[in-house]
């Protein structure tokens, strides 16, 4: 499975100079989302395993759904006898277990948030015990006046624009990603998320299908990986967490992208190009990409 092969050869997360992954800001939010569960409130300098923190009690949550064991979602290995036992650091049949940041540690065999404590301990509505991994694709054009001038920003540089989705778990604006299927490589799971959730493939007739899939080849051919690491995402607990692979499809001339029509769907309840920038308030870590993309191709921010 070149997936999990592919993922332990790059054991950090690739950050330029100045790019510092974010210390559980948004996976220490007070409430865990969709639920009512309070989480047990961790004071920065206690996020760190290595530092004491005695009275530290996290909830444990598992949401109902995912103990209904679709089929994304891991037994309950701690109340349940799992034989042979989930491979944790490893490949386990087609499931990638290997994390982005190197080997996670485990503790009484169940895996332990490699950046610290988050307030709740179980698999709040994550299927995976360990990282759960997703791909997201990052479609950038030039922001062009009707007569086809790129248009600067306010620091005079060039403005890009990027595809956004709007989730429809929590309305909030984010990258069109989503997680990796057992078995897929992380650039096939880029590009068929955003057929589905900013092109709507779902809804298409076999003939829109594969007129949009030729388009869609093109623009995929030349990806040009940001990120890779781990996310500071809301659901995560102190168990289970979100990594990523962000990739930026770039559109240079506005010509690939011009012939593809937007439409939301599955996941997405909107979709838009919108601006980079600075001000931007988008989903878990992805503004941080986009300050990475920004900086790649010289863009306004
Ligand atoms: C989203 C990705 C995101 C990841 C981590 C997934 O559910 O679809 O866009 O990067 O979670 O937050």
């Amino acid at each position: 499975n070149r997936g999990c092969m592919g993922n332990k050869a790059t054991a950090v997360a690739r950050l330029s100079p100045g790019m510092k992954p974010k210390c559980h800001i948004k996976a220490r939010c007070e409430i865990y989302p969709r639920s009512q569960i309070k989480r047990f409130p961790v004071p920065d300098d206690k996020v760190p395993w290595t530092t004491k923190f005695p009275e530290y009690k996290p909830v444990d949550y598992t949401s109902e759904s995912i103990l209904k064991r679709p089929v994304y979602a891991d037994p309950d290995i701690r109340t349940e006898k799992v034989d042979p036992p989930l491979s944790f650091n490893g490949c386990d049949g087609k499931i990638n277990r290997v994390s982005h940041m190197g080997d996670y540690e485990l503790v009484d065999g169940i895996p332990r948030n490699p950046q610290g404590r988050t307030g709740l301990m179980g698999r709040g509505t994550l299927g995976r015990w360990g990282p759960n991994h997703a791909a997201d694709p990052i479609v950038t054009r030039w922001k062009v006046d009707e007569s086809g001038k790129i248009i600067k920003g306010p620091d005079g540089k060039p403005v890009l624009q990027f595809v956004s989705v709007q989730r429809r778990d929590n309305h909030q604006w984010a990258l069109p990603g989503g997680m990796v299927d057992a078995g897929e490589v992380v650039t096939a799971t880029v590009r068929r998320e955003f057929g589905e959730e900013a092109m709507n493939s779902i809804q298409m007739s076999s003939e829109e299908k594969k007129r949009m899939e030729k388009e869609l080849d093109e623009l995929f051919a030349t990806g040009r990986e940001i990120f890779r690491g781990y996310v500071d995402d809301p659901r995560n607990t102190d168990n289970s967490w979100m990594e990523t692979v962000a990739f930026n499809f770039h559109d240079e001339d506005g010509s690939c992208l011009g012939k593809i029509n937007l439409c939301a769907g599955d996941d997405a309840m909107n979709v838009r190009w919108t601006d980079l920038s600075g001000t931007l308030d988008l989903y878990a870590s992805h503004v941080d990409f986009l300050e990475e993309v920004a900086k790649f191709h010289n863009a306004s921010w």
